[in-house]
């Protein structure tokens, strides 16, 4: 009886040990960082048509307020709402949007791309790279980070357009 249990036992063990690694390694792989949130579905409906629906962790709660309150004037754009969809989106965001002050202070134009961070983590691209014709602007970053519609922005999954 000992003889049987004991291997079998050993098998569960090493069992569980690979699927916790195996586990890991996909949590490692999918690059998950605290930009992904369970995304609001009106959020992704209205806010994702033009561009990609940007993570609200991104942009302090200030600069969502003052880019929902003003969708007339988008970026140069008209990305009006009923007032229903905007204060349903506009919750959401400040929920989720990035709460450390110091790293987070709101940039000018209220632009992800302008922000501190955002010229750190790109300072290694040349400037002529982000008038590149399939590229057109930095605010578009999925035509480099290829999973940014799923909210992963991992160094795994950029490929820079020629
Ligand atoms: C009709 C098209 C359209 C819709 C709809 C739209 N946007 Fe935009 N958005 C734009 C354009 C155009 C820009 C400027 C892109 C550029 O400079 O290349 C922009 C830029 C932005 C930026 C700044 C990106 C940067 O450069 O950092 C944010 C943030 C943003 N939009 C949020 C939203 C939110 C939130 C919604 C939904 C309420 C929304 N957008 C809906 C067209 C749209
Ligand atoms: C021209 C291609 C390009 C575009 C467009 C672009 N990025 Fe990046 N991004 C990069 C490169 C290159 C890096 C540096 C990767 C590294 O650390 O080696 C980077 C790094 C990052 C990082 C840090 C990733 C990490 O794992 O450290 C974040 C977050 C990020 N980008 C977000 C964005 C967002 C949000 C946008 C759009 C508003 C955007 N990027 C647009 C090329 C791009």
């Amino acid at each position: 009886m000992l003889f049987t249990l004991v291997p079998r036992l050993l098998m569960v063990c090493v069992a569980a040990v690979i699927a916790t690694l195996t586990a890991a390694i996909a949590a490692a792989e999918s690059g998950g960082t605290p930009s992904q949130v369970n995304v609001l579905p009106k959020y992704r409906q209205e806010c994702a048509t033009c561009h990609i629906a940007y993570p609200p962790g991104m942009l302090p709660a200030a600069s969502w307020q003052r880019i929902l309150g003003n969708l007339q004037h988008h970026f140069g754009t008209d990305a009006s709402l009923d007032v229903d969809s905007v204060k349903q989106i506009s919750t959401w965001l400040a929920a989720n949007s990035a709460g450390d002050a110091a790293a987070h202070a709101a940039p000018p134009e209220d632009r992800i791309t302008r922000s501190h961070w955002f010229r750190q983590e790109h300072a290694e691209v040349p400037a002529d790279v982000w008038k590149r014709p399939m590229i057109k602007s930095a605010s578009n970053c999925a035509a480099c980070h290829t999973r940014a519609e799923q909210g992963n922005f991992n160094e795994h999954f950029i490929r820079i357009p020629q």
